[in-house]
């Protein structure tokens, strides 16, 4: 394979929550104040997402193996997004659950297992879930109102450079299946 053709078969994709229209509705509207306050760049309401494990950039044949992972047995759970805030040093604006269920945490243990016995690198960080709401925010202090999110599948997503911005394309879906 050429560089050139090695430079294209590269995808940049990651495994995420991804929420309905009523979530997403919900998420921009108890989060609207908090961003405001931030100053910072905005996500689009139509990107709002909860990254589970981010692959990075990957070959069209790691993408398969990827693929090939789920589906992931913790069954469908409930999320409570209702703590915001912001990280300093990538001055991320976030919402977040401030009691992750036990669900979200096995659906990230055992993919990311799963993914490392396929010959994908663990990522040695402590996961944070966190929907990302604004980019370059300065910090603030607000109360959100909690939003319930009801999890029943976990996506597959590319992302795209698109100008300034990025695209999001959901490649595939599974259903949280029962335990
Ligand atoms: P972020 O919003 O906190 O930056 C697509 O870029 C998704 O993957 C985003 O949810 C992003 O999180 C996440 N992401 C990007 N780079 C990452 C990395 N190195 N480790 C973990 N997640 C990452």
């Amino acid at each position: 394979m050429s560089s050139a053709d090695e430079a294209l078969d590269r995808h940049r994709v990651f495994f995420a929550l991804w929420p309905d229209d009523t979530t997403r509705a919900a998420i921009s509207r108890a989060t609207r104040e908090a961003v405001r306050l931030s100053g910072g760049r905005p996500i689009a309401k139509d990107r709002l997402h909860l990254t589970v494990v981010f692959l990075g950039e990957i070959t069209a044949a790691g993408l398969a193996i990827a693929r090939g992972v789920p589906p992931i047995e913790v069954g469908p759970f409930e999320l409570t997004l209702d703590a915001v805030g912001v990280w300093p040093e990538s001055r991320i604006l976030w919402l977040a659950p401030q009691a992750p269920p036990e669900a979200l945490g096995e659906l990230e243990a055992t993919l990311s297992e799963r993914l490392v016995e396929r010959g994908f690198r663990a990522d040695d960080r402590t996961y944070l879930p966190h929907v990302t709401l604004a980019r370059r925010a300065r910090p603030v202090e607000a109360e959100v109102e909690p939003v319930r999110w009801r999890v029943e599948d976990l996506v597959l997503v590319e992302s795209f450079p698109d100008g300034r911005n990025v695209h999001y394309e959901v490649l595939e879906r599974w259903p949280l299946a029962p335990k």
